[in-house]
């Protein structure tokens, strides 16, 4: 078959990227322009900032990427767009753009689902097989997905409330050590011990999350222990905080393993970067002889590249979107 090179487009939140992708697993050249150290100075995104950051951006992102490549709109075959979901103002940027290539360029345009973008993010890694259950781990969602084939998703549960991401970055608010959160978290778990008994969110049979609890459990220790003037061990708060937050990932995600009686597991999304998450699912799969994988640390955060290789299967199984497509700033994965 002939090869098939999608250039893709990705601008949900506060990057704006485009990558050309050959035969969704192949890497030709990304290029991402990052909005975090200007979020930074917010404590968060800005939803008017980054639409207006990604404005500027996202003409010189496209010509740098084909620039990097070495190729020309001629040797494209297809230009793949997150639709949703995201922040409406920033998807609008991207699906214009991508809009504008296709017709100017008389290019097919396949509209990708921000978070298939990142299951497949996992195919830049090696060639996924199915069926297999998806974790999806990231600022916006927290979700178990079974794909029972290429391109199939069925959602078997998600968070109720706030991502595991955003608790993250709560938490690392509340404590003061920046944005984003989960990075740092992460980094000062690994020196602290788990000094602090926080509870179990959403302890149950469910697929469901729940962190909003956790997160105001922190919130609340976190005063408490102001008003009687003692200080709070942070590294030991990040180390108890990330310990119940991994053994309720891995108690979900493993029921929905066994209950599948699935042997694959991929991890996707920004927090699938986490090195207590990484290891603990790792310990898990290896008990039960299940095949656990991640993307490359580069591919866990937002990136076209994801999108580019989503956008491959999605182009293989004839979806197209024309001029009519929309930005959505949310919309189901089904
Ligand atoms: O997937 P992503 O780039 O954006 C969304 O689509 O949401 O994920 C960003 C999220 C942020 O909340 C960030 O704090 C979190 O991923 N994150 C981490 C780590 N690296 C990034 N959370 C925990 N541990 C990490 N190592
Ligand atoms: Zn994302």
């Amino acid at each position: 078959m002939k090869d098939v090179y999608i250039l893709a487009i990705e601008s949900s939140c506060d990057e704006t990227s485009c990558a050309i992708v050959k035969n969704g697993s192949v890497d030709i050249a990304t290029v991402i322009a990052t909005q975090i150290d200007i979020h930074t100075n917010f404590g968060g995104v800005v939803p008017e900032i980054a639409s207006r950051q990604h404005l500027k951006n996202i003409t010189m992102v496209i010509e740098d990427c084909l620039n990097k490549a070495h190729m020309t709109m001629d040797e494209i075959d297809a230009i793949a767009v997150t639709y949703g979901p995201g922040l409406i103002g920033s998807l609008l940027v991207g699906v214009e753009a991508a809009k504008t290539l296709s017709l100017i360029y008389n290019k097919p345009l396949v509209p990708v689902h921000h978070i298939k973008g990142h299951i497949y993010a996992n195919n830049l890694n090696k060639t996924m097989e199915y069926p297999l259950i998806a974790l999806v781990v990231s600022g916006g969602h927290t979700e178990l997905v079974y794909m029972k084939d290429e391109y199939e998703f069925e959602k078997l549960g998600e968070t109720l409330d706030d991502a595991v991401g955003e608790s993250y970055d709560k938490v690392a608010r509340v404590i003061g050590v920046g944005y984003p959160g989960g990075p740092v978290i992460d980094k000062m778990a690994k020196t602290g011990t788990h000094e602090y008994n926080l509870p179990i969110p959403l302890n149950d049979d469910s697929y469901n999350f729940s962190f909003s609890g956790l997160k105001s459990a922190v919130i609340n220790l976190s005063h408490n222990y102001e008003q009687r003037g003692i200080e709070l061990n942070k590294e030991n708060l990040a180390k108890s905080f990330q310990d119940v937050v991994v053994e309720t990932i891995c108690k979900k995600t493993l029921k929905a393993l066994l209950d599948k009686d699935v042997k694959r597991l991929i991890i996707a999304g920004g927090v699938a970067a986490n090195s207590g998450i990484r290891e603990g699912l790792k310990k898990v799969c290896e008990e039960h002889g299940i095949d656990c994988s991640y993307p490359d640390l580069k591919y866990c955060t937002d990136n076209a590249t994801m999108i580019g290789a989503a956008g491959y299967f999605a182009y293989k199984k004839g979806l197209r979107a024309d001029s009519t497509l929309n930005a959505k700033s949310s919309v189901s994965l089904t």
